[in-house]
């Protein structure tokens, strides 16, 4: 069953950027938070050009090999250069959420600026029955604010950032979760997430 997930690179301060990030350099001066998606011998049977640890590469795979749609919020896209008109994941269309600030999105990308519900809807129809990726601290937190995510995976890199842009945002009221793994792996923490209802 088409599930809603975000899976971001954390540090442990709650950073899922470092200082001034912008377009080309989306993850500022925190570059090493994807470290762990390089520096290994197992290459991914996803995503090109990725070379992770073999535990890393496991739980990355496995996530990867479930998305069919992703939501990405307008700082995500800007800073990712607008993924150069297609998508984060190969094959994977991209739905992009603003409040309107976005006048157009490439041809392969869809812009929603009516709300996470309708982000959310928009690429569960796209996922055609597999999971839909949230990306972004505030899309995550929209989402979350709605009832809407089923998962949350924090890739926990060991690095106290102390700026950039915060993974955790601010939410009406308090989200219960469930541990249902945690996977030690080389310069990073895998931690997988159920939202409980
Ligand atoms: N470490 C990782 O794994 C990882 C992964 C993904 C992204 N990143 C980085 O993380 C940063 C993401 O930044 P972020 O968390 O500040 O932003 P974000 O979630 O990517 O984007 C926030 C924007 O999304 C739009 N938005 C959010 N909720 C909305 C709603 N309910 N209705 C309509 N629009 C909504 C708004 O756009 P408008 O202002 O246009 O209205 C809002 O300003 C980027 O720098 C990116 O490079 C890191």
């Amino acid at each position: 069953m088409s599930r809603v997930i975000s899976a971001h690179a954390v540090s442990v301060d709650g950073y899922i950027t470092g200082r001034d990030p912008g377009a080309g350099h989306g993850l500022g001066d925190g570059t090493m938070l994807f470290d762990w998606y390089f520096d290994g011998d197992t290459p991914s049977q996803v995503f090109d050009g990725f070379k992770l640890s073999g535990p890393s590469a496991r739980v990355f795979d496995s996530l990867a090999a479930r998305l069919g749609a992703v939501v990405a919020g307008r700082n995500t896209y800007e800073d990712s250069e607008r993924f150069g008109g297609g998508g984060p994941h190969p094959g994977v269309r991209l739905i992009v959420l603003s409040h309107g600030a976005l006048s157009e999105v490439g041809e392969r990308q869809t812009l929603v600026t009516t709300g996470v519900e309708d982000a959310i809807a928009a690429a569960r129809e796209a996922a055609g029955g597999k999971d839909v990726a949230l990306m972004g601290g505030g899309v995550l937190a929209a989402a979350l604010a709605a009832g809407l995510v089923d998962e949350v995976i924090l890739h926990q890199v060991p690095v106290l950032l102390g700026g950039g842009r915060r993974f955790f945002q601010e939410l009406p009221e308090h989200v219960s979760l469930r541990l249902l793994e945690a996977v030690p792996a080389p310069g990073v923490t895998h931690l997988r997430y159920e939202v409980v209802r």
